[in-house]
């Protein structure tokens, strides 16, 4: 089963959101009525591999669930998805990874989110899943799983020749300077990088410095996500540096903007190996300005089809 080659393998994080709509939080204590109740796909690995098989890429899942309901269909949906799933485990000792979500009218959110079986992803797991990774094109992960597991993970790709993508998010303040000289592509949003480097980040200039300090730590290259701005790419190969602006677009809801664009970077990178970076993440950078158009994290996230054919 294992054998042909995957575009990505994801090694990281589901969740599932239960969110309910309100007037205002309630207290401790309060019990208050909502008036609207949906569940969601979520969790950024999850979020990224779902992004990468919408675009057509061929990827697996390496994660872990609880055997419960959450987890029963949260197996389904990646099939649905057309996401491989003998890697997605099920542990009996914790839950399904959940984040309970209220909302209230003016947009502001509380939120518990419960790590449960997303936490057991382990060594050995990861083993069972060498197949997988070893002929894959293209490795992400990201920090919604035990930081070890990731940095075995993205340690196993390098060993096998695999491109390694990180996602330092969300962000550790002290991340182990290991995970630096495993990416291939370093990739985070502003508030990940003015944590990492304890610099402010609000704009172009500042991602640059930024991405100079993680190039400095060893990273090949880096991608600081600006939101509306777009991004910056980095390669130490490379002493230009590149702004790539995103399309200016009306945004409906940027929830999971950021995996949309992780997710659609992994596929160019596996699809087009040798396309420049900055053009990858121009690509990338269209494909999550499209998903910002609609509401929902998965939901919104773009196929093939709804795209120009000139990304592909
Ligand atoms: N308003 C917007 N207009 C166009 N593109 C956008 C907009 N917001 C986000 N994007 C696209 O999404 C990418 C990621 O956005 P951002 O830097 O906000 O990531 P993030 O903070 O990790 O996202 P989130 O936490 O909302 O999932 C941007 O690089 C850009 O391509
Ligand atoms: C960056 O991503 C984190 C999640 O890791 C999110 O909480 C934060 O709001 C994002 N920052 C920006 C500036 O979008």
């Amino acid at each position: 089963m294992t054998e042909n080659a995957f575009d990505v393998v994801v090694v990281g994080s589901c969740m599932t959101d239960l969110v309910s709509q309100a007037p205002r939080l309630p207290k401790a204590g309060e019990t208050i009525h909502g008036h609207k109740f949906f569940i969601g796909f979520g969790g950024k690995g999850a979020n990224q591999c779902i992004q990468a098989a919408k675009l057509g890429a061929k990827t697996a899942m390496v994660c872990k669930v609880g055997k419960d309901f959450f987890g029963e269909s949260y197996i389904q949906n990646f099939k649905d998805n057309g996401v491989h799933t003998e890697f997605v485990g099920q542990a009996s000792d914790a839950a399904t990874g959940a984040a309970s979500i209220i909302v209230n009218d003016a947009g502001e959110n509380a939120i518990v989110i419960v790590a449960g079986a997303n936490m057991l992803l382990g060594s050995a797991d990861l083993q069972d899943a060498l197949p997988a990774v070893r002929h894959a094109k293209v490795l992400v992960c990201q920090l919604e799983i035990s930081p070890e597991a990731s940095l075995q993970a993205l340690r196993m790709a390098r060993q096998n020749n695999v491109r390694t993508v990180f996602n330092p998010a969300p962000a550790l303040p002290d991340l182990d300077q290991g995970f630096y000289a495993v990416s291939d592509v370093f990739c985070c949003n502003e508030s990940e990088a003015e944590l990492l480097t304890g610099t402010q980040v609000g704009a172009v200039e500042d991602a640059c410095r930024a991405a100079k300090e993680f190039l400095r730590r060893g990273c090949g290259s880096v991608i600081v996500t600006l939101g509306a701005l777009g991004c910056v790419v980095l390669q130490a190969k490379d002493p230009a540096w590149h702004h790539v602006p995103a399309p200016t677009v009306k945004a409906v809801d940027t929830t999971g903007a950021g995996d949309s664009f992780i997710g659609a970077l992994t596929f160019y990178m596996a699809r087009y190996p040798t396309m420049p970076l900055e053009e990858m993440a121009r690509r990338a950078n269209q494909v999550a300005a499209a998903s910002v158009q609609a509401v929902g994290t998965q939901m919104s996230y773009p196929v093939l089809k709804d795209l120009p054919a000139e990304l592909f």
